[in-house]
């Protein structure tokens, strides 16, 4: 368990280290802890999109409502005067769809009857196995989800006391995408906050707290279903995905084929690339949702764990990353409404007004965040990730499970510079994801003055028009004119 943990963290032995001691440390109060014990198995580092935020954050492990401060996080005489986050919601029920694939591989072995060995295989245990999912969970956030939030609240309440004052509670501006899970996590959050403030007392409805419930706004928060050319070019496009589709029926995955049909004594016939994915992303979901350790989680091994994970990281970059620059230039909306909050806020700093919003905090998916870490040159491999290339990306950058995480979180922070030489030194800005500082783009810096951020991405804040990258190329009508 904690070897594989250290394999997954590669050359950061420090965390691996930081986890292990969690770990144990947590293991000495199991009889207090009870149901928080912390299950891990050796398949978590692979798990991409569904992927726990503790298991990035390892330190969380141990104890996960104290602020974990980044020591490049600026201090002293630069105060934080706002703070952008973009936050994926937390931990969520399989989707309709993947609960229906598990209910036909869940049918499929309990029609093969009892395994050829005799005793109690692996194919015979998971026909036994509940499923625990139905329909109506489709996507839904669940308790781990809400708690993933108001743990996440309660962190950078404390991280930024000035910035989550009392004072400023009901200046707090949320905005979510309209789906159920992250309408719930921006409502937990919002718990999680009252519980910094108030703590003991039970929170009030959301609708009856100061800041008012989250408002949903899906053109930012879902830019993706509003972008014509990406609509038309990627999403309904049959061929968009052609390397997900043809890694599925590539080598590595014929090689897992084959070695679960025989695990679980199946016709391979009977098998697909789809049914062998929902089949570990359930393994997934029992640990991040139920906190346990399903059998689900014995079909595979690391190496097949990795060649799972390179196919949900393949859909990702087509659809949602570097695969196609519409993909990415479908969120510059996003990107200048956050510059638009930023240069609100120097402005007012400049007139000494005090700060409309110094808090905005923005609910979406692992689709929100990913094209916008693309578009602002994050996590960008040298060559794409193709079927054809799983061996030479084994240490690609382009990992969705350490980028977007349950409760993954993109943070911008302005700070205001007391002893800054010259004006354009007083604002300067740092970035955050998951709580760590992600070093600039184009400095690798971990810290840049906002005149100099802004300049580097002027191409965007100036040149990229949603309206215009989103449309479609003009067909030449001339003749129906006519
Ligand atoms: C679909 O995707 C393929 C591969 O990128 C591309 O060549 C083709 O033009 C796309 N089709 C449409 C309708 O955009
Ligand atoms: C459309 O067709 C007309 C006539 O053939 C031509 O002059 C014009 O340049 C074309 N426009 C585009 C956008 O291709």
């Amino acid at each position: 368990m904690l070897r594989a943990s250290g394999r997954r963290l590669g050359a950061a032995v420090a965390p691996a280290v930081a986890l292990a001691a969690a770990l144990l440390s947590s293991l000495a109060r199991c009889s207090l802890l009870g149901p928080s014990d912390p299950v891990a198995s050796v398949l978590s580092p692979y798990f991409g999109t569904k992927t726990r935020y503790e298991d990035v954050n390892p330190g969380l492990v141990l104890d996960p409502e104290a602020p974990r401060r980044d020591p490049e996080l600026l201090e002293g005489t630069c105060t934080p005067v706002q703070l952008v986050a973009l936050i994926r919601h937390g931990t969520r029920y399989p989707t309709a769809k993947q609960i229906r694939k598990l209910r036909q591989l869940h049918g499929l072995l309990q029609a093969r009857g009892r395994g050829s060995a005799g005793g109690r295989d692996l194919g015979a245990a998971l026909a036994d196995w509940p499923l625990g999912y139905a329909d109506w969970m489709d996507g839904q956030l669940v308790e781990k989800g809400r708690q993933d939030m108001r743990q996440l609240a309660l962190r950078l309440a404390s991280l930024f006391p000035a910035l989550f004052s009392r004072e400023n509670y009901g200046r707090l501006r949320l905005l979510t995408s309209s789906k159920h899970r992250c309408v719930d996590s921006g409502a937990a959050f919002l718990q999680g906050l009252w519980q910094h403030y108030h703590p003991g007392l039970p929170p009030p409805d959301v609708a009856d707290m100061e800041c008012g419930p989250p408002r949903i706004n899906d053109k930012l928060m879902r830019f993706f279903d509003h972008c014509e050319k990406f609509l038309t070019e990627v999403e309904r496009n049959a061929t968009a995905l052609y390397h997900v589709e043809a890694f599925k029926t590539g080598p590595e995955m014929q090689n897992i084929l084959k070695k679960v049909a025989a695990t679980l004594q199946v016709p391979v016939n009977d098998l697909n690339a789809d049914l062998i994915q929902v089949a570990f992303f359930t393994c997934s979901f029992d640990l991040a949702i139920k906190g346990v350790k399903s059998p689900w989680c014995d079909v595979f091994d690391i190496d097949d764990a990795r060649v799972l994970e390179y196919l949900n990281d393949l859909k990702q970059y087509w659809k949602r990353g570097h695969g196609y620059t519409i993909n990415s230039r479908s969120s510059c909306t996003l990107f200048q409404d956050i510059f638009q909050h930023l240069d609100k806020a120097v402005e007012q700093k400049q007139r000494s007004q005090p700060i409309s919003s110094p808090v905005i905090l923005q609910f979406g998916h692992a689709e929100t965040l990913l094209p916008l870490l693309s578009l602002m040159g994050y996590f960008k491999d040298k060559e794409p990730l193709t079927a054809y290339n799983y061996k030479e990306q084994m240490h690609r950058k382009f990992r969705s499970g350490h980028i977007v995480p349950y409760a993954s979180n993109l943070i911008f922070v302005l700070y205001h510079c007391e002893n800054a030489k010259t004006p354009k030194e007083q604002f300067q800005v740092q970035m955050l994801l998951n709580e760590k500082v992600l070093p600039l783009a184009h400095s690798q810096e971990t810290v840049s003055l906002y005149e100099d951020l802004k300049n580097y991405y002027k191409d965007i804040l100036q040149g990229c028009q949603n309206s215009e990258e989103c449309e479609l190329p003009k067909v030449n009508s001339t003749s129906d004119e006519l």
